[in-house]
């Protein structure tokens, strides 16, 4: 297996308690480099999730996308730096530059505690809304445009990256530098892809989409992958397939 590939690998383990994320964490720890925690599984399983899956070996990014008043943001952001294993922490870029300063202000202080520190990740806009849901809330304008704006800001804050869609990433590498962490999400195999398998690309909630090569050819820091191999008849074989596809685009 290359471990080049594995290291880029995100399961988002997106299941509503602990034990069905266990069960598929347990057979696939060896084939992914990091285990996504999303709002679902932690409301319902809480912080002790963190631990579980960490104990199989791949660290954890806690995707809770923290939108809130700075001060109760950088609450949040040291609460979750205590978590064993964190190897990534989100916010939304939206809740602005303050909120953002104060979550990196929790990160900063808690070097001084020696404790192992999550990479900080910015939200642009979700890879679930299309333009006419951006426009819906407010946001005008083409989606690159506007991430690339909250990408700078996020950085501008302290941000170790940016959580955004395929299709934004040569844009935000331009306006972000080389060092700069982009995370991608809207995943989706050229074929199957979905729980029922089959020839033809599918979606789900998704709008901005693109192929496991084509945004590891774009330069993403890492791919963020849920239903294509949660969702698949055979979770092993799908991740298989996904980090042969990895690999085959890496550099
Ligand atoms: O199943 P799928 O591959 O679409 O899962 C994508 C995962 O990435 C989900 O857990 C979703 O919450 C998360 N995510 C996203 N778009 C963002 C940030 C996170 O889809 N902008």
């Amino acid at each position: 297996m290359n471990e080049r590939a594995r290291q880029k690998l995100i399961l988002a383990l997106d299941f509503p308690s602990i034990d069905p994320a266990l069960k598929l964490a347990q057979c696939i720890s060896s084939t992914v480099g990091i285990f996504k925690i999303n709002i679902h599984l932690f409301t319902s399983a809480g912080p002790s999730a963190v631990e579980k899956l960490h104990q199989l070996g791949p660290d954890i990014f806690l995707d809770l996308k923290f939108h809130d008043i700075p001060n109760t943001v950088k609450g949040a952001v040291s609460s979750a730096i205590a978590l064993p294993g964190l190897r990534l922490l989100d916010v939304h870029a939206l809740g602005g530059l303050e909120m953002m300063r104060a979550a990196a202000a929790a990160r900063d202080e808690a070097k001084n505690a020696n404790l192992a520190l999550p990479k900080l990740l910015a939200i642009t806009i979700l890879t679930s809304m299309d333009t006419a849901a951006m426009r819906g809330v407010g946001i005008v304008g083409p989606a690159s445009k506007r991430v690339v704006q909250l990408a700078r800001l996020a950085q501008k804050a302290g941000m170790d990256g940016v959580v955004a869609s395929p299709q934004e990433v040569r844009a935000i590498r331009r306006a972000c530098g080389k060092d700069f962490l982009i995370v991608v999400p809207g995943i989706r195999p050229s074929v199957g892809g979905g729980p029922a398998g089959g020839r033809k690309r599918k979606t789900d909630d998704q709008a901005r989409v693109a192929t496991p090569a084509e945004a590891i050819r774009a330069g993403a820091d890492y791919l963020v992958i849920g239903r294509p191999i949660t969702g698949a008849p055979d979770p092993m074989a799908a991740a298989g397939a996904i980090l042969e596809e990895i690999s085959s685009a890496l550099p």
